[in-house]
């Protein structure tokens, strides 16, 4: 059958016929959907399964049901041949603004649950595919649904608010309190809409059924089987059997062919790093192994048993049968509940995850622990049963698996009486998120006693394949289950994994401390099993219950509050300034049509580029080969510094080059790029650069390293006082250090740029994802040789920012721009995931050793501190983000004398670059270090140490400014007393002393954070506003929006300043072309100075139409704008605004400083309570109640929105990223997969925000009081030092990870490893 010609691929988009004569194998879903249907609702986040950004819903006929089955799916790992006889529904499919809303899009929407917006089509869709299948789920169905998906802007409280409202759960209308409820504020039509509980219909009607899933499809799906399929692409041959025989004879004749169901293992290594398997075959549509099947001894799960299908009925047999028969059915399914996210779960197999044979599988430990017999067949042989244990897995991703096996199936035996089963697994991140360790543990008494008759331990995590620990199991058989077993366990364990510090993976004593602290969970949850059944009468202790929480926690489903200060009723209905309207794109955002840049439709002459970059962190440059690429399909050209026709320089600080030439200083710089006709082609062509290094040495790559060579770009002081003699005087002086590891951005939308050139003029139009579109106009200019009024750079809007946005994107935008040039052509560039990682810089990482004097109260007298940041191998920002640091560095309190001493520091690795904040919570988090070591020194609580310290209003800073309107106290109290913070305290003080191994903590922490660019000059912004004869304007400013709703703000000024409604006035995009010379939008002042400049603008046309107004007051707005023009008088204005007062006197020789840096300062608290398990590291946070000063605050929703996602970006920073460098300074951590950044279950399980009228900005200020986590889990750990007996301080570095945090709670099993 497969000597038949190329089949032709049919499937069906949004209800319309797809028919695909010559489809590409090694061509995803996605690109289908956005390239050639131009379907680009769907985005394109990480490539690789880890982002939920690209999430559509495929309907197909399932003939084992004989009903449509509907489930989300990643379309960038789903090839698009796996669709053929399917139908897909994509965001566009399911509403629109031109149409309707669908109810999912419209409450994500009126809900806030959208800022940049360019992960909400993903979120919509999982959300949407839950309801085709569940029409009333509960809160927990959607957290489940939504493990799969990430956003770096909302803080996912609002997305979970609007999802609520699909619950019939109490209180489900609006997780806002009843009349701060922001549908309050919508106009009567939209109120008839607020939200209700709505129901969307699982049966579909026939209108809808032919959307969904077409008649042609159904008929053809219920009336014929699966036909036998063959797809021929330029590299891959795709084949698609329908019967076992001719799965089993294909894989014989074709042994290296990869059997891909999922793809979600084969699709990684493919599409990220550029693997080609030239034979595909897919058992998809073989239903002979796609069964589940039980009789009396056991349970037979076909290898292509998809894993959702799975879970369904695995949860059908651990219901019907006894519980202790199905132990290894409950394990599985507990492990699935955890294992990727529902995407990844509809499409992967069980035979996948067997056959990958990756260290870390979730399900291998488990199936070889309860001694699992897989079934192997060969086409000319038969089939043969092996036994799932060590030998199954005899290396690194190998199994024992014959060449021309396909594996059919595999049978798990029931348990019996007397024998008890548990797995267990800890990760980075709780969702979707791979083991660092796992474990599956299965004992066997002799009847009747707690005598061990068997016993197998299978760990994933501890070595190069899934292991079973044979000197446990050997040397326990016989043993009693008693106390005394568990350090002679400790002593087998260390046979039998003994990690080397260098092990792949790292963190060798946390893994060994694990596993470990695994067999002890098992073996108190084994003793109380014993004890009920009668076997002993050794009860465990009270204070050891905890050890039994299930899996991940059995913590409640998230909820909310929100409060603001309500807008005044007198307040005219047109005056928009205050409400919470929803942000100004938010439709576009929900419906998938707002267009960022990879989206705009591509010129005919368009080209792509592919960027080479170096692989060593020092070297010269000696060879670049282009042989192999030249000859590869689509290949157009080459760029490198040789062909700039200007400078090669370019950046802020003129410390980065274009293309590096002859010598490269970090892994990731830009040496020269490969321009192709399509993607793919440039892709593939720039893997076959050949570059030939020569190695430089040393390699400077932390910040010792830099300490230790003394490589350091420059040193700023701050002075105040005799600090090193009012230390010396001091009652009492603590030292201390911290590391702050830095933070990857990960902003959904990487960097990217399209480049247009006019032949005409000369001219270059630059589309851009930028945060600063006339830097970037600069750079293009000075690389180009030309004057910048060549130059027009545009950005509509930004996936995301976050500061990475701010500099960073002349990696990308400067060799496009020479490419254009030189090629006369559009280029486009977007980085995938990876490169963008790997490219762009991060957060600084920082260090600090400090001292710090105090009184025996608590007051403190001195401080005296060294603070190092890595700046890596450019300037960059890293000058101003230390300034920042150094004015950061008291934190809250006065301190009468200090010395700070900040040192920059010039390293191998990518430019570090700005990050929401700016070195203030580095800074900041260094100076609650101290505090809670003087608290621990004297015994009192870290926020009585607060408290003591805290400025007072009229207070002078270190630097001269003096305090005014100083509204943290009130902040600090409302916090205090909205958590009721003291009794709970208490609370969690009994709880601690009741629990041996689950401990809790809360902490409460003050911020201030200085407002204004700390580069006085650009502290001024300009704004163009123009009214149309029609009355409607149009509205243009500096500041770029990128997310934090800076556009709705702006609209929302211009309409109070024209008195008309927020609707008539529109903002087109950010262009150099309309203002000139704008400053970044950052530093949380886009508001501020844009808002100012657009007033001004305003009140120049309002002035101009006065005289009008006043001599006909009843002309409407429109009449009297018509008649302003017949009276010709200018109804286009520019605004302008420079930040008054503002100015710092700081001598860098003597370390003096005096001034006033900041225009104001913002002011917050919060306090978060946290839960911390003792023997894995994992914690969860329970509460966290924010008290935040925002000002009068022109959108209240808007608002809360950027307080809850800073907060969530600073809990990724303390609590979970963490990116790592091998010796080579080859980043580790790139894409979603190996950095973890907060998803939905990470946040806080009751997050209660207030918003305090005072004064304003609010985009970076929140982001510090993340540190209440940290130090919440400080205080926690201290508790389970108290009962490990242990005293005292102990240093805790950032990120507070689950590796720290169980190795600083010090016990038994941490001594043993
Ligand atoms: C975002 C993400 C999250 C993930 N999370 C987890 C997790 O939490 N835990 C975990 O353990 N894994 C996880 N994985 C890994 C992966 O999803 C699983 O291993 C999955 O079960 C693989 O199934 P698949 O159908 O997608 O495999 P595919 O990619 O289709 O195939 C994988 C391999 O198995 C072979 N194969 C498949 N079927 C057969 C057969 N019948 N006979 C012989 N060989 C066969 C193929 O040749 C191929 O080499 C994750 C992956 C991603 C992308
Ligand atoms: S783009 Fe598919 S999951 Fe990220
Ligand atoms: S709104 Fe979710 S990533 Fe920006």
């Amino acid at each position: 059958i497969w000597t038949k010609p190329n089949d032709v691929l049919v499937f069906y988009v949004n209800g319309t016929k797809v028919t695909e004569p010559h489809p590409e194998p090694e061509t995803s879903l996605i690109v289908y959907l956005r390239t050639k249907l131009r379907l680009t609702g769907t985005k394109l986040g990480c490539s690789e399964g880890g982002c939920g950004a690209c999430t559509v819903m495929v309907s197909k006929w399932d003939r084992s049901q004989s009903r449509i089955v509907h489930f989300s799916v990643n379309s960038c790992l789903a090839p698009v041949v796996s669709m053929h006889d399917c139908a897909v529904t994509t965001v566009e499919g399911i509403g629109s603004t031109k149409t309707k809303l669908h109810a999912v899009q419209e409450r994500l929407w009126k809900f806030h649950g959208s800022q940049c917006g360019f992960c909400t089509p993903g979120i919509v869709m999982s959300m949407y595919a839950l309801l085709r299948n569940n029409s009333s789920p509960k809160m927990p169905n959607i957290e489940t649904c939504l493990q799969g998906n990430l956003c770096r802007c909302t803080g996912y409280r609002p997305i979970l608010g609007a999802f609520k409202t699909f619950t019939d759960e109490q209180n489900g209308g609006c997780p806002m309190l009843r009349k701060r409820c922001c549908n309050i504020s919508l106009t009567p039509s939209e109120r008839s809409t607020k939200p209700t509980i709505v129901r969307i219909a699982t049966k579909l009607t026939t209108r809808h059924r032919s959307r969904y899933f077409p008649p042609e499809l159904l008929i053809t799906s219920r009336n014929h089987a699966a036909t036998p399929l063959k797809f021929v692409g330029e590299r891959v041959t795709w084949y698609r059997p329908t019967t076992l025989d001719q799965l089993t004879d294909l894989k014989e004749k074709y042994p290296d062919a990869q059997l891909v169901v999922g793809n979600t293992e084969i699709g990684i290594e493919t599409g990220v790093k550029g693997r080609c398997h030239p034979l595909i075959v897919t058992p998809a549509a073989v239903e002979e192994i796609s069964f589940v099947k039980n009789d009396q001894s056991g349970i037979e799960i076909g290898a292509a048993c998809i894993l959702s299908n799975l879970v369904q009925q695995l949860n059908k047999i651990v219901e019907e049968k006894e519980e202790h028969l199905t132990q290894p059915l409950s394990a599985i399914l507990e492990m699935l509940h955890w294992f990727g996210g529902d995407q990844i779960r509809n499409v992967a197999v069980i035979g996948g995850n067997i056959m990958t044979a990756s260290p870390i599988s979730d399900l291998n430990p488990i199936l070889m622990a309860c001694c699992a017999t897989a079934t192997f067949m060969l086409h000319s042989r038969g089939t043969r049963k092996v036994t799932m244990n060590q030998s199954f897995f005899p290396g690194y991703r190998k199994t024992c698996a014959m060449k021309g096996e396909v594996l059919l199936s595999v049978r798990i035996p029931f348990m019996r009486k007397g024998e008890y089963m548990k797995a267990y697994m800890q990760s980075k991140r709780r969702e979707d998120d791979i083991a660092i360790v796992n474990a599956a543990l299965r004992v066997k008494f002799y009847h009747g006693s707690r005598k061990v008759e068997e016993f197998s331990a299978a760990f994933g995590g501890m070595a190069a394949t899934s292991v079973m620990a044979k000197h446990l199991m050997e040397n326990i058989i016989g043993r009693l289950w008693k106390d005394e077993l568990i350090d002679d366990v400790a002593a087998w364990m260390r046979e039998d994994f003994k990690l080397e510090q260098n092990a792949p993976g790292g963190m060798a004593e946390y893994r060994e401390a694990l596993a470990l602290s695994f067999f002890f969970k098992f073996y108190i949850h084994v003793k109380d099993c014993l004890c009920k059944e009668g076997a002993t009468k050794d009860e465990i202790a009270s204070e050891e219950q905890c050890t039994k929480v299930p899996l991940g926690g059995n913590h409640p489903v998230s909820l909310s509050t929100q409060t603001w200060e309500e807008i005044p009723e007198n307040q005219p209905k047109d005056n928009s300034v205050g409400r919470p309207l929803p942000h100004s794109s938010g439709q576009l955002h929900v419906t998938g049509e707002a267009k960022y840049l990879d989206d705009i439709t591509p010129y005919a002459d368009e080209l792509y580029m592919c960027l080479v970059t170096s692989t060593r962190c020092h070297a010269y440059v000696r060879d670049v080969n282009l042989a192999d690429a030249m000859t590869s399909p689509g290949y157009v050209t080459y760029v490198d510094h040789c062909d700039i026709p200007g400078s090669n320089e370019c950046g802020v600080m003129k410390g980065d080059l274009v293309f590096a030439n002859g010598k490269v200083t970090c892994v990731g710089q830009v040496i020269g790029a490969v321009i192709a006709d399509t993607c793919a082609h440039a892709q593939r062509a720039a893997q076959l650069v050949k570059v030939t290094h020569e190695d430089i040495f040393p390699r400077i790559l932390t910040i010792e390293d830099a300490i230790k060579h003394e490589s350091f770009y420059k040193t700023l002081h701050i002075n105040a006082g005799d600090a090193a003699t009012a230390l010396d005087a001091s009652e009492y002086v603590i030292e201390g250090e911290m590391r702050i590891a830095g933070q990857e951005h990960f902003y959904l939308e990487t960097q990217a740029c399209l480049v247009v050139p006019q032949l005409e003029s000369g001219q270059m139009e630059i589309y851009c994802s930028s945060q600063s579109p006339t830097s970037l106009q600069d750079d293009a200019a000075s690389v180009l040789g030309i004057e910048s009024n060549k130059v027009i750079v545009r950005v509509k809007r930004m996936g995301g920012g976050f500061g990475g946005k701010g500099t960073r994107y002349i990696v990308v935008s400067n060799p496009a721009v020479v490419a254009a040039k030189k090629c006369g052509r559009p280029i486009r560039c977007m980085l995938t995931r990876q490169e963008d990682m790997l490219i762009s810089g991060q957060r600084h990482s920082f260090y600090a050793k400090y001292k710090v004097g105090f009184t025996k109260e608590g007051k403190l007298t001195s401080l005296v501190n060294n603070i190092y940041s890595n700046a890596g191998n450019s300037l960059d920002v890293s000058i101003p983000v230390m300034e920042r640091a150094l004015y950061h560095s008291g934190g809250c309190y006065r301190i009468p004398n200090i010395a700070i001493a900040g040192h920059v520091c010039k390293t191998n690795i990518p430019s570090n670059t700005a990050f929401r904040g700016f070195g203030a919570p580095q800074a900041m988090l260094i100076a609650e270090d101290w505090i809670s070591g003087i608290a621990a020194k004297l015994g009192i609580s870290a926020e009585k140490v607060r408290e003591i310290n805290m400025y007072k209003e009229g207070d002078s800073t270190y630097y001269g400014q003096v305090l005014e309107s100083f509204n943290l106290p009130r902040c600090w109290q409302e916090c205090y007393q909205k958590s009721n913070f003291n009794e709970r305290k208490e609370k969690i003080e009994e709880y601690n002393s009741k629990n041996r191994w689950r401990k809790r903590g809360i902490s409460c922490i003050p911020t201030k954070y200085g407002i204004s660019f700390t580069e006085f000059f650009l502290n001024q912004a300009g704004a163009l506003v123009q009214v149309y004869k029609d009355g409607s304007v149009l509205l243009t400013h500096g500041g770029t929006e990128m997310g934090q709703g800076l556009h709705t703000k702006m609209i929302q000024v211009a309409s109070t300043c024209l008195g008309i409604p927020a609707s008539r006035i529109h903002i087109s995009s950010t262009s150099t072309e309309t203002v000139p010379n704008t400053s970044p939008t950052a530093g949380s002042v886009g508001s501020d100075l844009n808002g100012m400049a657009i007033k001004e603008a305003c009140e120049k046309i309002v002035g101009r139409i006065k005289p009008l107004r006043k001599n006909f007051p009843k002309l409407s707005w429109d009449d009297l704008i018509i008649k302003a023009y017949l009276e010709r008088i200018s109804l286009s204005a520019t605004g302008f605004y420079k930040t008054p007062d503002i100015y710092c006197n700081w001598d860098q020789d003597s370390g003096e400083c005096f001034g006033r840096p900041f225009d104001y300062f913002t002011y917050g608290a919060a306090v978060s309570e946290v839960e911390i398990d003792c023997l894995t590291g994992d914690h969860v946070v329970l509460q966290t109640d924010i008290v935040m000063d925002v000002g009068g605050s022109l959108n209240p929703a808007v608002d809360i929105g950027q307080i809850e996602g800073a907060f969530m970006q600073g809990y990724g920073m303390m609590m979970l990223e963490e990116p790592l460098i091998n010796e080579r300074g080859e980043l580790l951590t790139r894409g979603p997969g190996a950095y973890k950044i907060p998803g939905f279950g990470d946040c806080p399980r009751r997050f209660n925000v207030h918003e305090i009228v005072a004064e304003f900005a609010v985009g970076e200020p929140p982001l510090f009081l993340s540190s209440s986590v940290f130090f919440a889990v400080k205080n926690a750990v201290a508790s389970a030092w108290k009962h490990s007996g242990l005293f005292g301080s102990f240093r805790m570095d950032s990120p507070a990870s689950c590796e720290r945090i169980r190795m600083w709670c010090g016990d038994q099993f941490t001594k043993q490893v």
